[in-house]
């Protein structure tokens, strides 16, 4: 492990906080960080783009008010609003990550890329990096983690079968490597195990 990229991380999760507080984000940004470390240990990819990015990627909510989040995200967001909402969280959250990584020292080129995949990581339908495709599938398999699965049921208010059909659902069509979508259907499958078991 390199030690001057890992503490260099640690700032950014520091100066990322503040606005990460708006909806809660933190712990969706440490798991979704971990899924991306273990996804660039399998798929490679620039561990300089994927974790800047992954950790500054949702930035953007501090921008919005609660009622237009509660509008913009989740199960029953849907249409021109939700969409309209979500762009913005995504260009805010370009906006603050090119201030923050410009203050702790990056370079022009770099900085395009990371805020690049910001920019487009709910909207993009085609990544077309390596780094992109791995901070997308990151960012979506925190909704499979035990931490995520049970958050994200609080705070859409939907029952285990609803969170359940959603997410079997969607596992063929979020991913782009394979990696992530194996590790996704595990990661249901032992949320479903869970709730036969009564934990959930
Ligand atoms: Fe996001
Ligand atoms: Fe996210």
């Amino acid at each position: 492990m390199n030690t001057k990229q890992t503490l260099l991380m640690q700032e950014l999760f520091k100066q990322a906080e503040p606005y990460l507080k708006m909806r809660n984000d933190f712990i969706h940004t440490r798991v979704a960080h971990d899924f991306a470390l273990m996804l660039l240990e399998k798929e490679g990819g620039k561990r300089n783009i994927v974790e800047p990015a992954i950790i500054l990627h949702d930035v953007g909510w501090s921008a919005l008010k609660p009622e237009d989040i509660a509008q913009a995200y989740g199960l029953k967001a849907t249409g021109a609003k939700a969409r309209q909402l979500n762009r913005v969280h995504e260009v805010q959250g370009a906006i603050i990550a090119q201030e923050i990584l410009s203050k702790q020292g990056y370079d022009k080129a770099t900085i395009h890329q990371i805020v690049q995949i910001i920019k487009r990581h709910d909207s993009g339908k085609n990544p077309d990096t390596t780094e992109e495709k791995l901070v997308k599938d990151a960012d979506k398999l925190w909704r499979f983690s035990k931490t995520g699965y049970h958050y994200e049921m609080q705070r859409q208010a939907t029952t285990h079968a609803e969170r359940c059909a959603f997410l079997s659902k969607k596992i063929n069509s979020w991913f782009f490597t394979q990696i992530a979508k194996a590790m996704a259907e595990n990661e249901l499958q032992a949320r479903d195990k869970e709730s036969d078991d009564g934990f959930l």
